[in-house]
């Protein structure tokens, strides 16, 4: 059901250690423990291998892995007291299939991918029944997008979009929120380690 007490939100920047653990302490504390972990937070940075700065490849990292990394480790303590228990990482097709102009962006998801299988072997071997799997969607109707809709105005910059997968549209926040609801749930129980495409068909050709 909804309503008062069901949900909570404890704002954090993932970037950062201190505020991992603070959030991951509210947390535990007024959900009465933590068995999901769905690290969503990510950013782009556009420019070619040439044009990207320093500063701009180290802030796509570390929004994009560092939280990764943080986030697992932080919430590993509390997810051993709360089994069965999942982490849903959202890479992107951008870390399976490169472009020549997001060098930051393809580097990070591509550790976002062998980051959440070796999370997944980390869990197996202690035996824990808590799973590591990475989600690879391609370009979904979010404010990410808001860039290209800028360049190209906005239904140009989606009709672009829409050519280049075969089921002749960009995704839905919906159609990635079922994937994760999938990988959250005990209906997954026997994946982890893997990594789902959400693409439209587009890694198919
Ligand atoms: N929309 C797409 O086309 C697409 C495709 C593949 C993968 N993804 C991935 O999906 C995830 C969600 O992206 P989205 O499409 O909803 O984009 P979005 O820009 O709408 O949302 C990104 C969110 O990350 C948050 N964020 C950024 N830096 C943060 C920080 N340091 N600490 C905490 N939060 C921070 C922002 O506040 C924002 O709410 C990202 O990891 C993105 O890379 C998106």
């Amino acid at each position: 059901g909804f309503g008062e007490g069901r949900a909570f939100a404890f704002p954090l920047d993932v970037t950062k250690e201190d505020q991992w653990i603070y959030a991951l302490e509210e947390a535990d504390a007024a959900m009465g423990g933590i068995s999901v972990l769905v690290n969503n937070a990510g950013i782009s940075r556009g420019g070619d291998i040439e044009q990207l700065s320093l500063d701009d490849w180290r802030l796509v990292m570390s929004v994009n892995v560092d939280s990764v990394f943080l986030g697992t480790k932080h919430a590993l303590r509390y997810m051993r007291q709360n089994q069965p228990g999942s982490i849903v990482n959202v890479s992107s097709i951008a870390g399976l299939i490169a472009a020549h102009n997001s060098p930051a962006y393809n580097a990070s998801k591509a550790a976002v991918w062998l980051l959440s299988k070796g999370i997944a072997l980390h869990c197996a071997k202690q035996g824990l029944d808590i799973r590591s799997n990475s989600i690879h969607p391609t370009f979904i109707d979010t404010p990410i997008l808001d860039p290209l809709r800028q360049r190209f105005g906005k239904q140009e910059a989606e009709a672009k979009l829409a050519r280049q997968i075969p089921l002749g549209r960009i995704g839905e926040p919906a159609d990635v929120a079922n994937l994760v609801v999938y990988l959250a749930s005990d209906e997954s129980r026997f994946m982890t380690g893997a990594e789902l495409k959400l693409d439209g068909g587009i890694s198919a050709m």
